[in-house]
């Protein structure tokens, strides 16, 4: 059995205590946010990925540093890696809630929403195949947006598991319907295999749509935790 643990924070102040944890590239893209609340979520997600692989790999948050390189252009806003430790890190972020997966290795992808605001019709559009937006029909306007980010983050959770993120077409893949269990039906892209990928929606928190996806066929348990720094 898999294990993995998905943490969950509000954002942190931009505080001396934090941005310290940051290294100079990270203060690079940290800087580079123009609205407080951005630089906030980032700085956020990037301690608490520190603090998380520092308590697996037994050192302290301080010593982590995290190898993002982007696969496709090389710039370090890719995925953090920590590079030859039995560990991978998934980071998402929306609005007030900041969240990192973690396993022992394990390839994963953790995607949160806020599911308060209204599903348009072009990012059906753009992100759902026929099948699926056929389950959307008749649904009034907060259904919908229930319905369609369940399947927005299930789908990017996927696709961040690759580590190729939304440079996969998300109507490449199918899904199970928005109310059933969570699952990858058919793939179009080689990189995900419906045999070989695990899918499952998580809590997180009212007004809020979250799913993580792995890259296996083991079972995997799932625990939702809360971090308080
Ligand atoms: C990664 C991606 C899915 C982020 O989606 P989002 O909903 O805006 O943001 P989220 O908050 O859920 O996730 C952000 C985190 O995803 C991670 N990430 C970045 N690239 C990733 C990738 N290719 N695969 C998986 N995770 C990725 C990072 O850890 C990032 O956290 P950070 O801000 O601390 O660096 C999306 O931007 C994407 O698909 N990017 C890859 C393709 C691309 O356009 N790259 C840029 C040009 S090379």
């Amino acid at each position: 059995m898999i294990e993995c643990t998905v943490w969950w924070s509000s954002p942190l102040p931009n505080e001396p205590k934090y941005l310290e944890l940051l290294d100079s590239l990270e203060k690079g893209r940290h800087e580079a946010y123009r609205q407080e609340i951005d630089q906030r979520r980032f700085l956020t997600g990037r301690v608490l990925a520190k603090t998380v692989a520092a308590e697996h790999l037994g050192t302290t948050a301080d010593k982590i540093t995290f190898d993002a390189t982007c696969d496709d252009c090389g710039k370090p806003h890719g995925v953090p890696r920590v590079p030859g430790a039995a560990l991978a890190l998934s980071i998402s972020h929306s609005g007030e809630m900041i969240g990192v997966g973690v396993t022992a290795g394990t390839k994963l992808g953790l995607d949160v929403e806020t599911a308060t605001r209204r599903a348009d019709d072009s990012l059906i559009e753009y992100a759902l195949n026929p099948a699926e937006m056929a389950g959307l029909a008749g649904l009034g306007a907060e259904a919908r947006a229930t319905a369609f980010f369940t399947y927005w983050t299930r789908k990017e959770a996927l696709m961040k598991a690759t580590g190729r993120g939304l440079k996969i077409p998300l109507k490449a893949i199918t899904l199970s319907k928005y109310d059933e269990q969570a699952a990858l039906l058919n793939s179009e892209d080689p990189a995900l295999d419906p045999a070989g990928t695990r899918l499952e929606d998580l809590k997180a928190g009212e007004g809020y749509r979250a799913a993580v996806a792995f890259l296996t066929s083991d079972d995997v348990s799932v625990t939702e935790r809360w971090w308080t720094p």
